[in-house]
């Protein structure tokens, strides 16, 4: 059938048929590019949005890299002071005169107080490269290792004169059972303060009748003092803002009640610009000083906060009738060094895939301080 025999059997003129099929063809044309130019705006709004908000994978990585960096730096000082103090120390590294303390005891019978006095310290040993610390003394009244006092921080000197008294309400039968300790710290702004010796004094065994003053040599600061181990891993996923931590197991913990074990559980914190925002715990694990736990939490992180948060985890020793004691503390993040920032960094780096590393717990004191500081700069 030929054009004109459709035109002729739909009684039409060929003409008005031609323009007819012309019409339909431009509506069609029509449809086709109004949905086109639809397509692209859609297209580029979702590619705008995704600019925008989701995360750039890579950038990610390349930012767990920058820290990996800071961490080998970090790790490399650290070794190289561990060797100069090495070659300082030769081979008298246990007698090694670290420096003198001169303290004041004075027990008052008529108030039961005890009047500590720290009057001064002399050739201190320079933990600072520049050749000077910055000291301080820090008391306790063993076996409360929780209260402590502190002096004041003296700046640049080896021969700090503090003239500090503190004063300790208790009766003469209590002192007796008590050991007085002094500890001599460099403090530093940025990482854990350096111990640089200490003195125990035994007061059952100091004539408290008069007023005595005595200078004594630092001791050796004891080292030894294993928090224990925790081993977890980390996960971060960019595209949903999902950092997922799996508390494994711990081992050697330190035991908190004399006799007995401890029955240990472990608290994650998560914090951003030294804030607290989220706090989740483990089960607890009875009567173990080495508890697997093989558990799992999760907490929002937005790939933009990632420099500003820091992931705590707590060894606590849970106690169902005092208050729970803190083991040991691990502080992973931008504010954390050597393999604390490295194992952060390796997560950063790696999007996606769980990263486990064992970790030495520390003193609460000291990751205090972490948290405190502020971000290392990049
Ligand atoms: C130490 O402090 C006491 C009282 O605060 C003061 O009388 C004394 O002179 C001070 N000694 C030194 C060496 O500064
Ligand atoms: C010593 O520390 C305790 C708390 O640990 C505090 O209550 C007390 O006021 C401090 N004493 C001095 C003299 O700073
Ligand atoms: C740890 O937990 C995961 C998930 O809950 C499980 O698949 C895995 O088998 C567990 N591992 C061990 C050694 O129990
Ligand atoms: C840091 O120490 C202060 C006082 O010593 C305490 O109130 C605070 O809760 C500690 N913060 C953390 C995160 O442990």
């Amino acid at each position: 059938m030929s054009f004109y025999d459709v035109a002729e059997s739909m009684h039409m003129s060929s003409v008005g048929l031609l323009s007819i099929i012309i019409a339909i063809g431009v509506l069609v044309l029509m449809l086709c590019i109004c949905y086109l130019t639809k397509c692209c705006k859609r297209c580029r709004k979702h590619k705008s949005r995704k600019k925008k908000k989701g995360p750039d994978t890579k950038s990610v990585q390349l930012l767990g890299e920058a820290y990996k960096e800071k961490a080998d730096m970090d790790e490399r000082a650290d070794q190289s002071e561990d060797t100069a103090d090495g070659k300082s120390m030769g081979k008298t590294d246990g007698d090694k005169f670290l420096g003198k303390i001169l303290y004041k005891l004075d027990y008052e019978y008529s108030t039961n107080s005890l009047h500590v006095t720290i009057l001064k310290c002399e050739n201190l040993v320079a933990l600072d490269v520049g050749g000077k610390s910055d000291p301080y003394v820090r008391i306790y009244l063993l076996p409360d290792k929780k209260k402590k006092n502190e002096t004041k921080v003296h700046k640049k000197t080896l021969n700090p004169v503090f003239n500090e008294t503190f004063t300790y309400k208790l009766s003469y039968e209590d002192i007796m059972s008590k050991t007085l300790m002094m500890c001599v710290y460099d403090y530093d702004r940025l990482s854990k303060h350096d111990i640089i010796g200490q003195i125990k004094i035994t007061l059952c065994l100091v004539d408290l009748g008069k007023t005595i003053e005595v200078w004594k040599d630092l001791e050796k600061a004891e080292i030894g003092k294993q928090l224990g181990d925790i081993c977890f891993s980390i996960r971060y996923v960019p595209t949903t803002g999902k950092l997922s931590v799996v508390i494994l197991e711990a081992k050697n913990l330190k035991k908190m009640d004399v006799g007995g074990a401890s029955d240990p559980y472990v608290k994650v914190c998560l914090f951003q610009g030294g804030r607290r925002l989220k706090k989740k715990k483990t089960t607890v694990k009875r009567s173990t000083l080495n508890p697997y736990y093989n558990e799992s939490m999760s907490f929002e992180m937005p790939y933009d906060a990632i420099e500003k948060t820091n992931l705590q985890v707590t060894v606590v020793d849970y106690d169902r009738i005092g208050h729970s004691d803190v083991i040991g503390t691990v502080v992973l993040g931008v504010n954390a060094k050597g393999g604390e920032l490295r194992h952060w960094a390796e997560m950063v780096a790696a999007p996606r895939r769980p990263i486990a590393h064992w970790h030495k717990l520390k003193d609460p004191d000291e990751a205090n301080l972490t948290l405190t500081a502020p971000p290392a700069p990049r």
